[in-house]
């Protein structure tokens, strides 16, 4: 069959029948954002020349003759970062802060692209609202956590598109109970909720509860204790060395909230599996999905 001819931002690229959007400019070397290859993470979202409200997602698209789309979100600029503090928070957590090289706005709990080589990236929520930190659960041989926890040196340069999403805390609601679950490094984004609470002077209760399958995933629990104002839970299927841990299911523990759920905004974030399921439950008790927020998240593809 022929090859197809498309353009993205201008630039003419061919395709075989079949490809993706996404893979036609990542093989023409046009290094557009995207992580999971799911339509969830939105990276890589394209607008169409003719109809500039017509987003396209690159990676649910098949590349077609003819079909003309540009890269122009504003939220996805690239900047440059540079390594400025690593260091582990567990085990297999790495905690690493990186400093924008030029003027960067985001919100804590929003998540970043962040590459260290043209046309492969990898997303990351934002733990702070002070500093870009990241919590990064390392994978063996991954691409990116293994070369930050093995390879990357202080100074060294990366660079990040975005940020992009919308696990961040609603300043404008200062009186809602707020529920923060998840599980492995889904607590960057909770933590950076919290912190975001604290700092606006958030008054109802908050809630932070954080699982994991295995001891090594309970990370970051010095950390968690001296978050005053919050109430911390740390949860684990397997029995934990550290008492601070509790021995048992998360979803079992955020049932236990019941009919409390319904008042409460909601933010669930890490192992997909398990934030689709909290999802499902909360709506069931009455949380309307406007009040729900979550960030599964997905390995790249
Ligand atoms: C919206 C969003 C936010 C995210 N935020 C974070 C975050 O704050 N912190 C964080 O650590 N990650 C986060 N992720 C996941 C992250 O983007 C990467 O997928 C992850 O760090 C692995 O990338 P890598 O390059 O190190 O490994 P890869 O090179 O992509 O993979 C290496 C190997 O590890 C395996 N692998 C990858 N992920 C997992 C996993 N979770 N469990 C078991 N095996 C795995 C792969 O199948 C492969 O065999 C987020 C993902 C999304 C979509
Ligand atoms: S939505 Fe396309 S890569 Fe995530």
């Amino acid at each position: 069959m022929s090859r197809v001819q498309l353009e993205v931002d201008g630039i003419g690229i061919e395709a075989d029948p079949g490809d993706s959007v996404l893979d036609a400019c990542l093989r023409a070397g046009l290094a557009i954002p995207h992580s999971c290859r799911a339509g969830a993470c939105r990276g890589c979202e394209l607008q169409s020349v003719e109809d500039a409200a017509r987003a396209v997602l690159a990676c649910q698209t098949p590349a077609t003759a003819g079909l003309r789309l540009r890269s122009g979100q504003a939220q996805l600029r690239r900047t440059a970062l540079r390594l400025v503090r690593k260091e582990w928070l567990g085990d297999s957590t790495l905690r690493v802060v990186l400093e924008p090289q030029t003027r960067l706005q985001w919100e804590a709990g929003q998540y970043l692209f962040l590459s260290r080589e043209p046309g492969r990236s990898r997303c990351y929520s934002i733990a702070s609202p002070e500093e870009l930190e990241l919590h990064i659960a390392v994978q063996p041989r991954g691409h990116m956590s293994a070369w930050l926890a093995e390879d990357a040196r202080i100074g060294d340069a990366l660079e990040m598109a975005g940020p992009l999403g919308h696990c961040t805390h609603a300043a404008a609601q200062l009186d809602e109970p707020l529920l923060l679950a998840g599980t492995g490094t889904g607590l960057a984004p909770l933590l950076g909720v919290a912190r975001s609470a604290i700092r606006a002077g958030h008054c109802a209760p908050i809630h932070l509860l954080h699982g994991s399958a295995r001891p090594s995933g309970n990370y970051a629990l010095d950390l968690l204790d001296s978050l005053s104002g919050v109430a911390v839970e740390s949860w684990c299927l397997e029995s934990h060395p550290d008492p601070r841990v509790r021995h048992g299911d998360l979803i079992a523990r955020v049932r236990q909230f019941g009919s409390e759920l319904a008042s409460m905004r909601v933010y669930l974030c890490g192992a997909p599996a398990l934030v689709s399921q909290l999802q499902r439950e909360c709506f069931l008790e009455g949380v309307p999905l406007s009040r729900i927020h979550s960030d599964p998240f997905l390995p790249a593809r």
